[in-house]
């Protein structure tokens, strides 16, 4: 199980330190997210701000497009370091291409799926490499927002289809996550958890970690 911060709650006057506090907190993963006001009512960072500070960082970038027709920046986002890029089945037109320029760019790819959309929306393109599923739990646009509990059930059936196909797709879940509900997401087949506000809301950033694995450890 990995715990994937997410910068959206984090200090954005600081975000070199913050990033340089999470890799000695021992964390693995940062998620970025990246918003355009147009696909989701918010607008973050792009990836200038993602490559200058993937000159100080060894954590694997987790880069979560919430941006419409995202295969117009997958060059620059593969420029600007990201490891595993993620575009929202919604916003793609052509999602098997854009899948496979993101693999042609070198980059690991994913797919986000909105709360409403159903998993079958992934049906022809799951058996192909397709690198992790992100199940977003919230309506994607904002930090702090509740977990949705249809996505427990969501989570499950995507397990089920990944395990019957023999596949190792990772399961990412996005939104509401804080240590209360990891177990339960980590038993219904969750890989990756991302956290922003139920992780940077509550320092030292290190024991935070271990409190997410705590509570996903005592079954
Ligand atoms: C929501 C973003 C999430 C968000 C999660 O649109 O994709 O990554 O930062 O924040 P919390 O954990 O506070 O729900
Ligand atoms: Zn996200």
């Amino acid at each position: 199980m990995i715990i994937a911060p997410s910068l959206l709650s984090a200090d954005f006057g600081n975000l070199q330190s913050e990033l340089e506090a999470l890799e000695h907190a021992g964390v693995e993963w940062a998620h970025w997210d990246v918003m355009d006001g147009a696909f989701v009512p918010n607008i973050t960072l792009g990836p200038l701000i993602i490559k200058r500070l993937r000159q100080t960082s060894r954590l694997v970038f987790d880069v979560h497009l919430m941006i419409k027709e995202p295969e117009r920046y997958l060059g620059e986002f593969a420029d600007a370091g990201a490891d595993m890029l993620v575009v929202h089945q919604e916003a793609c037109l052509h999602l098997q291409r854009t899948l496979a320029e993101i693999r042609r760019l070198g980059m690991r790819c994913g797919v986000a799926l909105n709360p409403a959309t159903p998993l079958c929306a992934l049906d022809y393109v799951l058996d192909e490499h397709l690198d992790m599923v992100l199940i977003m739990s919230v309506n994607p646009g904002f930090g702090g927002q509740s977990f949705l509990p249809a996505s427990l059930r969501k989570v499950r059936e995507l397990k089920r289809l990944i395990t019957e196909r023999g596949l190792s797709t990772l399961i990412q879940v996005d939104g509401g996550v804080q240590p209360e509900n990891s177990r339960q997401l980590v038993e219904a087949g969750a890989d990756v958890l991302v956290s922003g506000s139920a992780f940077f809301n509550y320092p030292p950033y290190a024991s935070r970690l271990q409190a997410f694995k705590d509570a996903v450890r005592c079954k």
